[in-house]
């Protein structure tokens, strides 16, 4: 009935060390926590006998594509820990519910297998490995597949400190591969166990030459701060992901929910602004989009329907999340996402 009934399933059914990558954080997790808990600091205000009462209607288009749903399926990996189909699993559980999933550089399946398996748009997440010349050969990859944006992640470039993670003895199972860090040479023979291989330290500088490297919109994913937010716009980026990576990297960051009104603030007008971290139902989807997101991605949640069913599991997830979006609209007196403007959330003072 709730996402966190799909938590507690997953939870039953996954082995200790998987779910403490899954669910872990860095440090103390008070980010992973904090993210959550921000939705409750913001207050809804119903419009009295809006709505016509008709089915409201959830689709969105983001950079000139349709979507049925204002949520996108966050990049994870490795999505092999929780299901053998992994991002196909999840890439056909997107595509049934009329949204779509961002795959990661660090996907088990090479990303052209990905956007094979189904007939709607797939995002291509850039991690940078080892070189520009990787990074050039990585953007080729997600081109030649048919991604229709590049999601450039910015804030993990460093390794974070998963205390809980480490403290599970996590290790990267042998039936998990990197397809792409194999098909690129960044990764060959053993796979690393636990240990992860060393990324690029970004600099804007690099996100010009990204830029540069291609025609496809780039989303860039990790922004907290509305300066860095206009930055990225002045560099001719089509959108930013306001996002703590879950609170997987540095404890402490700000809730991504009380750094959007800032981002939102400055680039909305011109750039797409979307959440990640701590989107737990379809109210909190609605608080996002009234505090200025154009859509939210979730990555735990679809994790936990992953796990439990694969492909199914994925799109009772997004399921769930389309009937409790749809009633948050018709409670609120409001006839579609396209509706939900500033007026509709209120911060707890
Ligand atoms: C992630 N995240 C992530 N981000 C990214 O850009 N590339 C990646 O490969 C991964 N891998 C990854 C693995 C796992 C297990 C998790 C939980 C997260 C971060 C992800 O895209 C997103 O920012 C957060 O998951 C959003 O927070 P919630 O929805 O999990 O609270």
């Amino acid at each position: 009935m709730t996402l966190t009934d799909f938590e507690d399933a997953a939870r039953s059914v996954l082995d200790a060390a998987s779910w403490a990558y899954v669910a872990g954080g860095a440090d103390t997790q008070l980010t992973v926590r904090a993210n959550t808990d921000a939705f409750d600091q913001v207050w809804l205000r119903p419009r009295a006998l809006g709505g016509s009462g008709a089915k409201p209607d959830t689709s969105v288009t983001l950079l000139g594509q349709r979507l049925q749903l204002p949520v996108l399926l966050a990049p994870t990996s490795p999505q092999r820990l929780l299901h053998e189909d992994a991002e196909i699993a999840t890439a056909r559980a997107a595509e049934s519910a009329g949204t779509l999933s961002i795959v990661s550089t660090d996907s088990h399946h090479v990303f052209a297998d990905v956007t094979g398996s189904v007939g709607s748009d797939s995002w291509f997440q850039l991690y940078a490995y080892r070189s520009r010349d990787d990074v050039a050969a990585t953007i080729a990859l997600a081109e030649e597949a048919g991604a229709t944006a590049i999601v450039v992640t910015v804030d993990a470039s460093y390794a974070a400190r998963r205390i809980s993670t480490r403290r599970a003895g996590f290790r990267t199972p042998a039936h998990v591969d990197f397809g792409n860090l194999r098909s690129l040479g960044v990764l060959t023979g053993e796979i690393p166990d636990g240990a992860r291989i060393d990324r690029l330290p970004l600099t804007w500088d690099d996100l010009e030459w990204i830029r540069s490297r291609t025609d496809l919109p780039i989303v860039v994913k990790g922004v907290l701060r509305g300066e860095d937010a206009e930055r990225c716009v002045g560099l001719g980026v089509e959108g930013v992901i306001v996002s703590n990576h879950g609170g997987r990297q540095l404890d402490g960051a700000v809730p991504s929910l009380i750094a959007l009104e800032q981002v939102a603030a400055a680039i909305s007008d011109r750039a797409l602004v979307l959440l990640d971290g701590g989107v737990r139902s379809g109210v909190h989807v609605v608080k996002a989009l009234a505090l200025g997101a154009d859509a939210v991605c979730i990555g735990r949640p679809y994790l936990w329907g992953l796990g439990l069913a694969g492909q199914q599991g994925v799109e009772a997830v997004l399921d769930l999340l389309r009937s409790e979006i749809e009633d948050t609209l018709l409670q609120l007196g409001a006839d579609s996402v396209a509706d939900i403007g500033a007026d509709f959330a209120i911060r707890a003072r």
